[in-house]
């Protein structure tokens, strides 16, 4: 079903010469122009730098309407999936379309339980890592080192060696992160437990001790459910279409998704839940920083202060996961009789921003990574873990891509074009002659 509004032709001229070009009719959003001829026809490329105005796949997947705020999976509204659903309902509809039945439910969630051991020589991995090392340089090299247990499942058109690697990334993903902690805190590894769910598992790892039985708090497995769906998937943002690209080599599953963990650890991705609560923290431990100093410093720019968790290359209106948040964190909190300070100046400085025409031109709103962080940290999570927990909940998105990639009969290796304007040739001269 095609929008019926939207264009069915489109024409360039390029120099003397007018090109008609096919078009690519979207569901909802935006069709697409097929320049997939133009250097072959014509001998030009198109030049869009950060890709904003290029589509690099068609996709089934996820849905984001930047203008109005909405954010759909496999049809299925964000709101509804975080009120509704665990996490492995949602990372299931992601990598197979629909919703689980029961009887689907309870197959997916064992195929996981089956998988949650690391090798044990991945032991002496995490011991040759500083205490100090950020839990994401962990997180994307162990992902890649698993891989070396796992060769049988690195064929890319293999149904059942994808199949293999999505249940071990996924299932695996929570024992690395509560690993890659308790390194941090030199604290016994906790071994996963097969009695326990998804996220009651993850943080019993987190937060347990050998020497005494713990209690995992029902109020922070519900909040990490909707957390980490919240972090599900989000169409082609940087780190999923890294995976992609990655993956488009034919490079294994498990090579690709360390590449996008690589790639949201910026700070201008996945990094910014970690930088908000870092800016948010120097708001208010720094007298001389205040939140109209941080929101002046934010639109100098001579200044390369930015206000963390603000803006989207997508939503030019609130980013609905914030919206969520933003609610969410009151709630938490209440039911966790918890204050912080840090979400009060989180909801000043928004209000200020939001009133500021610098903020208002040019459509910039709070993000997910705006209130994200001051959930974890409500949560028990130090503030490092914070894109380690975003990259656990965007793993079945990230798969899910990566399988609509191999399947798509379109897809060919990335191999982005350039506009070169360097020195077009030189003669040679020996060393003794520079
Ligand atoms: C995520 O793509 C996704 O879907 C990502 C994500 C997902 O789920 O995968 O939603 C998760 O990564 C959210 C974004 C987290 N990053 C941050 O919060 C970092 C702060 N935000 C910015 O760095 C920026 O807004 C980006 C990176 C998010 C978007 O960058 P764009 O689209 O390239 O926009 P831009 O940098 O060109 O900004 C446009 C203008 C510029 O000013 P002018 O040149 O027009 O004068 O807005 C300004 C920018 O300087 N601007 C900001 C700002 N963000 C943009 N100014 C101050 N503070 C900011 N946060």
């Amino acid at each position: 079903m095609t929008d019926s509004s939207q264009p069915t032709n489109a024409k360039i001229t390029v120099g003397d010469s007018e090109l008609e070009l096919k078009t690519w009719p979207a569901s909802i959003g935006s069709p697409a122009v097929d320049i997939s001829k133009l250097l072959a026809t014509h001998g030009v490329v198109t030049y869009d730098p950060g890709f904003a105005n290029t589509a690099s796949t068609r996709t089934a997947i996820t849905y984001v309407d930047g203008a109005k705020g909405t954010l759909r999976h496999r049809g299925y509204s964000i709101e509804d999936l975080a009120e509704h659903c665990t996490f492995l309902e949602v990372a299931y509809l992601l990598l197979y379309g629909d919703l689980p039945n029961r009887a689907e439910c309870d197959e997916w969630t064992n195929s996981i339980k089956m998988h949650t051991l690391l090798s044990e020589e991945m032991k002496r991995f995490f011991d040759a890592f500083p205490r100090s090392a950020h839990p994401m340089a962990i997180l994307s090299s162990a992902t890649n080192a698993i891989s070396a247990f796992y060769e049988a499942y690195y064929d890319p058109k293999s149904e059942d060696a994808i199949k293999e690697s999505t249940n071990r990334l996924i299932a695996k993903m929570p024992t690395i992160a509560a690993w890659a902690y308790k390194k941090s805190i030199s604290q016994p590894y906790i071994y996963p437990r097969n009695n326990l769910t998804y996220v009651e598992n993850f943080l019993n790892m987190m937060f347990g001790l050998p020497v005494e039985e713990s209690e995992v708090d029902p109020l922070i497995v519900k909040a990490l459910n909707v957390l980490l769906i919240l972090h599900a998937d989000h169409g082609q943002n940087q780190s999923t279409a890294t995976v992609r690209f990655v993956g488009s080599s034919h490079a294994n599953l498990f090579a690709s998704v360390s590449a996008g963990m690589n790639a949201l650890w910026g700070p201008l991705h996945g990094g910014a839940n970690q930088a908000v609560v870092e800016m948010l923290s120097s708001i208010h431990d720094d007298p001389a920083m205040t939140v109209d100093k941080a929101v002046a410093r934010a639109k100098d720019p001579d200044d390369e202060f930015r206000l963390m968790g603000f803006g989207h290359r997508v939503y030019k209106n609130f980013d609905p996961r914030a919206l969520i948040l933003r609610s969410f964190a009151d709630d938490v909190l209440a039911k966790m009789d918890r204050d912080d300070p840090l979400l009060d100046i989180a909801k000043q400085l928004a209000v200020v921003a939001r009133e500021d025409d610098y903020f208002v031109s040019r459509n910039l709103y709070p993000n997910v990574d705006f209130y994200s962080g001051i959930i974890f940290r409500a949560l028990g999570f130090p503030t490092r873990m914070f894109t380690v927990l975003f990259a656990i909940g965007r793993l079945p998105g990230w798969i899910a891509n990566w399988i609509e990639m191999h399947d798509d009969p379109a897809t060919r290796i990335g191999r982005p074009r350039q506009v070169y304007e360097g020195i077009v040739t030189r003669d040679f001269k020996p060393i003794e002659e520079r």
